[in-house]
C-alpha cells in the first residue's frame, strides 16, 4: 500500500507547499541603478575610531526594485537580515475577500523573500519578525524557500503586557510576536550562541567554606546561613524584622551579590546530563554518605565532583560580564520575555508607534548572525532601528523604505547616531561615541519608456554616465570608467569589457577602437544605431542596439510593486457598463464596496 502511494506521488511530482491565486506570477524585475543623493548622505566631520563605517546605504524606494538593484552587488555578502514587514492585519482590506487579501499578501513577502536569501552569505542568517496573523503561512513559504533543513528557530517575543488591554478580547489575549528564523544552509551557518542575563537562581544554595582544601574534605553549608551571619541574624522571622515586609525579595537580592562574591565556592547540587555508570554508581553512594564529596577524575576534563546524589555546578560557570559587569547568565531560549517594548517610544529620538522594536531586540539579533564590520540589511526599515543598532555596534548596513519617514525618521535618526548626539537605546551599553557615516539613494526611473507611438525608447531622464551604468548592470558588468581608454566603462572579467553609447558606430570609429585593444580582450558596445558592417567585423567585439538587445527580458516602465489599494479597480454594479467603470471611480458613484477613501496599502507607507 505505502508503496504504491510513494509511487503515485512521485509519478505526479507533488510537493507539499502552499498554494494561493497569483502564487505563480512572478515579477520580471528590471534591475535598476541607485542614484546618489549627496545632500542627503551624511557623515561625521571626523574618524572616531579606525573602525568606522562610510559606506552603509539607505536607499528610499520600493523594496522589491531595491533589492534587484542590489543584487549584482551584495549577491551572497550580507551576513544578517531582519525584516520586520507589515503584518497582515486585515484592516486594510476589511472591505475584500479573505482569500485575496491572503494571496496578495503571500506574494508581496514570497517576491522580497527570494531575492533576499539571494543576497544572503552562506553562512548568513535571516530573522523575519510577524505577527500570529501570518506567522504559519509564513513558516510554510520560508520552508519552501529557504528549505525546510534551514529553519532554525522560532523566537517568541513579549511584545506587550494583558495590563495594557483595555478591552477584553474573545480568547486569550496576543501579547506575542515571532521571529522565523533561517540559515543559508544550516550546515555552514555561523549562529553564535549567546548568554542572556538572569536573576540570581535560588537553586545555587549552597557554598563551600574551604574551598583551598582537596575535594574529599570540602564542608558545604547553606549560604542562605552564611548570609543571615554576616547580617546578625539567625532566621527568616529576624530576617522579615530587619527587612520589612519585603523581606524575601530583599534576601534574595543580597543573595544575589553574596553568590557573585564567592563565585568560585557557590553551588547547586544537580542531575548530571546523560550520566554514565561509573557516575550512577557514585551518586548512589553518595546518598548513603551525606556530607561527602566524592571526586570523579576525568582525562582532559575538570572532575566532576558527586554529592547527595547529584553533581556539584559553581556558580561561576554561569557568570559572563555582560556591559561591564559580572552579571548571572544563561544560554538564550527561543522565548525573549526580558526584552521591553514599554518605555521605547523615544528611542533614536522619533516617534513610530506601534511599529518601532526596540533597539535591544535588533541588538539580539545582530549579536547572534555578525561579527563587527559584517554587513547587516533590513528592507522594511521603518524607523531605521535596525540601522541605528548595527552601526553603534560596529556593523555595515543597508536599509530600504519606501515611506516618506525614510527623509522625516530615519535621516534624522542615523545623523544623530552618527554625531554621537543619540545615547539612548543600546548607546550606553555599547558605549557610543559617534562616528561614521551613510550614503543615500533612491532608485532610477525605469531605463526605458514609451514615445508617443508606443515604442519603447531610452528615458529622456537618462545622462549619458546613467545610461553606461545601467547597459553594464543589465549586461553584467560592473560599472567603473577607466581613466585612460573612454571605451572601458566597465568589466565582467579582467579582460571582457562594455562601451555604452548613443553615438552612430561607424567602421572607422570601430577600427579606431579596435586598434587600443589588446589581442585578448574583448568589448561589448552597446549603441543606439550602427553601420551594418560593424556586425562581423572584428570576433572580439560584439555590437549591440538599444533598446531592442533589451526588450522583452524584464518588465520596464513598472515602479510599483508594493499593493496600493487605492488604485485597486473597483467592482462594477451590474447595471454598469465595464467601461463607465474608470469614469466612476473615486466619484463616489455607486459602487458594492464601501468607500476605500484613507485605507492604506499592505506593503505601502505606514503611518504613525
Ligand atoms: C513594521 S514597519 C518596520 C518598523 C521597524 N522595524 C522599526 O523598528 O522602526 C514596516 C515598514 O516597512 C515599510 N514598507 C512597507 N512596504 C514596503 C516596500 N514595499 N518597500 C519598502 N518599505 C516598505 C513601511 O513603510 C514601514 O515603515
Amino acid at each position: 500500500m505505502l508503496h504504491s502511494i510513494e509511487g503515485e506521488v512521485a509519478e505526479r511530482k507533488q510537493k507539499l507547499e502552499l498554494t494561493w491565486i497569483g502564487k505563480e506570477n512572478r515579477p520580471r524585475l528590471e534591475p535598476r541603478i541607485l542614484l546618489e543623493d549627496q545632500e542627503k548622505s551624511y557623515h561625521a566631520a571626523q574618524r572616531v575610531t579606525d573602525k568606522d563605517i562610510f559606506d552603509n546605504r539607505l536607499i528610499f524606494g520600493d523594496n522589491l526594485l531595491a533589492l534587484k538593484a542590489l543584487e549584482q552587488e551584495f549577491a551572497g555578502k550580507i551576513k544578517c537580515i531582519y525584516i520586520d514587514p507589515p503584518f497582515n492585519t486585515g484592516s486594510a482590506f476589511e472591505h475584500y475577500d479573505d482569500g485575496l487579501e491572503h494571496s496578495l499578501w503571500l506574494s508581496l513577502i514570497k517576491d522580497r523573500l527570494e531575492l533576499l536569501k539571494g543576497l544572503l552569505r552562506r553562512d548568513g542568517l535571516i530573522f523575519v519578525h510577524i505577527d500570529n496573523n501570518e506567522f504559519a503561512y509564513l513558516k510554510v513559504i520560508m520552508d519552501e524557500i529557504f528549505e525546510r533543513s534551514n529553519f532554525v528557530q522560532m523566537v517568541s517575543v513579549k511584545r506587550a503586557s494583558p495590563a495594557g488591554f483595555k478591552v477584553i478580547n474573545p480568547g486569550p489575549l496576543t501579547v506575542t510576536d515571532y521571529i522565523l528564523l533561517y540559515a543559508k544552509n544550516k550546515e555552514t551557518m555561523d549562529y553564535k550562541p549567546l548568554r542572556v542575563p538572569v536573576e540570581y537562581d535560588e537553586n545555587y544554595d549552597l557554598y563551600i567554606e574551604n574551598i583551598s582544601e582537596s575535594a574529599n574534605l570540602w564542608k558545604i553549608s547553606k549560604l542562605t546561613e552564611l548570609l543571615y551571619h554576616k547580617n546578625d541574624i539567625t532566621n527568616w522571622r529576624q530576617a522579615r524584622e530587619k527587612w520589612g515586609s519585603q523581606w524575601k525579595a530583599v534576601r534574595n537580592s543580597l543573595l544575589g551579590d553574596l553568590a557573585i562574591d564567592l563565585k568560585d565556592q557557590v553551588v547547586s547540587v544537580r542531575d548530571p546530563h546523560k550520566p554514565s555508570q561509573r557516575i550512577k554508581d557514585a551518586m548512589l553512594e553518595s546518598k548513603g554518605e551525606p556530607g561527602q564529596v566524592i571526586v570523579l577524575e576525568r582525562d582532559n576534563n575538570e572532575p566532576i565532583y558527586i554529592y547527595k546524589g547529584g553533581s556539584l555546578a559553581f556558580y561561576a560557570d554561569k557568570l559572563r560580564v555582560i556591559d561591564g559587569e559580572l552579571t548571572p547568565t544563561e544560554l538564550l531560549t527561543d522565548f525573549w520575555g526580558d526584552i521591553n517594548f514599554a518605555g521605547i517610544a523615544d528611542e533614536g529620538g522619533v516617534q513610530f508607534k506601534n511599529s518601532k522594536k526596540p533597539e535591544m531586540l535588533l541588538r539580539r539579533v545582530i549579536e547572534i548572525a555578525t561579527d563587527p564590520g559584517d554587513i547587516v540589511l533590513d528592507s522594511f526599515a521603518g524607523s531605521g532601528t535596525t540601522g541605528a543598532v548595527a552601526h553603534k555596534m560596529g556593523r555595515g548596513w543597508i536599509m530600504v523604505e519606501l515611506g516618506e519617514h525614510c527623509h522625516t525618521h530615519i535621516i534624522p535618526r542615523m545623523k544623530k547616531v552618527i554625531d554621537g548626539t543619540d545615547q539612548g537605546g543600546i548607546s550606553k551599553a555599547v558605549n557610543w561615541k559617534g562616528g561614521g557615516g551613510f550614503r543615500y539613494f533612491r532608485l532610477a526611473p525605469s531605463l526605458l519608456e514609451n514615445d508617443k507611438r508606443g515604442n519603447w525608447v531610452i528615458s529622456k531622464e537618462y545622462n549619458a554616465a546613467m545610461l553606461a551604468s545601467a547597459m553594464a548592470k543589465h549586461e553584467g558588468f560592473v560599472y567603473n570608467p577607466d581613466e585612460t581608454f573612454y571605451w572601458k566603462q566597465g568589466k565582467s572579467t579582467e579582460k571582457d569589457y562594455i562601451f555604452t553609447t548613443t553615438n552612430f558606430i561607424t567602421l572607422e570609429y570601430l577600427d579606431s577602437i579596435h586598434e587600443e585593444m589588446q589581442p585578448d580582450e574583448s568589448l561589448l558596445i552597446c549603441c543606439k544605431s550602427f553601420q551594418k558592417a560593424c556586425e562581423d567585423r572584428y570576433a572580439n567585439i560584439t555590437v549591440r542596439k538599444i533598446p531592442n538587445m533589451l526588450l522583452g527580458r524584464c518588465e520596464f516602465g513598472k515602479d510599483d510593486y508594493s499593493l496600493n489599494i487605492a488604485s485597486l479597480p473597483w467592482q462594477i454594479d451590474n447595471d454598469t457598463e465595464a467601461g463607465d467603470a474608470a469614469e466612476t471611480r473615486g466619484k463616489g458613484k455607486k459602487s458594492k464596496k464601501p468607500s476605500l477613501k484613507n485605507q492604506q496599502g499592505l506593503f505601502d507607507k505606514e503611518s504613525e
